[in-house]
């Protein structure tokens, strides 16, 4: 038998399923069921041509060979646990540890390790679903996720999540997309930001909150304005400990999933500008810090800040900080998490 390495097999010895969902527009978006992630988005610019907006790899295997969690659905519990335990109804509860002693992106086998079963395909639309059995990377309870997502003719890609379980837990999904608004190959810095939030996470060396929520003012934190992530790069304590910008933002009050984004990034070239919407509370912002070396494209290898993520999320390490200013990320039996984040794209 062949095993699968020697192959372009999934990890369980089946291949990999990809649906690409075209709109009236000549957009693409294209995903695949390991991870449930999200593999490309290509817009038609203005003078005809088309680009690619997300950073990927140039086959659904090299997706193995990266820690980058390019795309990915990320889950149960996207960002850092602290030491990888919380109190479930006042009792320690440990989950499983994948950064040192802390447990980042829901655990080695987390959501985005995973096949996702493909329940519902259309032309702009596609329905994922995880079943994630109790103790599953220690999380209490079993757990059923859903993952749709929808490209409209306005080019948006919605990504509505969706999770039920039979104990109480904490829950946090979202996808880890990086966006380079100007295609492939360059310094993502270049891109200008403008993100909502007067408050971030200050977080030490691992990325684990270190205190509360802080104002941005008159710091190099401030994206309230629109600047390009280099204007203020390594300028501030905060984004020298962990190399750059890779911070949770909690998003002003007036941020929603319709009307009022979360962000606007613009492409160096002017030519491209993408806007977020979300109804989490906090959006992650990582500069790629830690990219270098990920398998791009062509076959050869991404540099470091050369994407751009933004993670709708509930704030890192929350379930041991209930009295953080967000609504909680723990879901009980009988109630439905939802999540809704989207990413619009615009040629100017
Ligand atoms: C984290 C980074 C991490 C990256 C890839 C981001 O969401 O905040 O610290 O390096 O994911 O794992």
């Amino acid at each position: 038998m062949l095993k699968p390495e020697n192959t372009q097999l999934a990890p369980d010895g089946q291949p990999f399923e990809q649906v690409t969902l075209q709109n009236a527009a000549g957009a693409t978006a294209t995903f695949m069921d390991w991870g449930a992630t999200w593999l490309s988005f290509t817009l038609p610019l203005a003078d005809g041509s088309s680009r690619e907006l997300l950073l990927g790899c140039q086959s659904p295997h090299d997706y193995m060979n990266q820690s980058a969690y390019l795309g990915a659905t990320v889950g149960r519990y996207a960002n850092r646990i602290a030491c990888s335990q919380f109190e479930v109804e006042g009792k320690p509860h440990r989950v499983v540890a994948n950064q040192g002693v802390h447990q980042l992106h829901g655990g080695p086998e987390g959501f985005h390790a995973r096949r996702w079963k493909i329940l519902e395909q259309t032309a702009q639309k596609l329905t994922f679903e995880l079943f994630s059995a109790d103790g599953d990377q220690g999380y209490p309870g079993n757990m059923t996720a859903k993952v749709h997502y929808q490209l409209t003719d306005d080019n948006r890609l919605e990504i509505r999540y969706e999770a039920t379980v039979d104990k109480l837990c904490p829950v946090n999904l979202t996808n880890h997309a990086y966006f380079n608004l100007d295609g492939e190959g360059t310094d993502a810095r270049q891109h200008k930001l403008q993100l909502f939030a007067d408050r971030f996470l200050p977080v030490d060396s691992d990325g684990i909150p270190c205190a509360d929520p802080t104002p941005v003012e008159n710091t190099g934190m401030n994206f309230n304005a629109p600047k390009t992530l280099a204007k203020d790069f390594l300028g501030d304590r905060d984004q020298q400990r962990v190399k750059g910008y890779d911070h949770a933002y909690l998003l002003n009050r007036t941020c929603n999933a319709g009307t009022n984004p979360a962000a606007h990034l613009w492409s160096a070239d002017g030519k491209v500008k993408m806007t977020m919407f979300t109804s989490a509370p906090a959006v992650q912002l990582y500069s790629g810090n830690f990219l270098g070396g990920t398998p791009n494209r062509s076959g050869g290898e991404y540099a470091s800040y050369s994407g751009v993520a933004l993670e709708s999320e509930f704030l890192p390490d929350s379930p041991n900080h209930a009295t953080w200013p967000q609504p909680s990320c723990w879901i009980k039996p009988g109630q439905t998490y939802k999540s809704t984040t989207t990413y619009q794209f615009f040629a100017l």
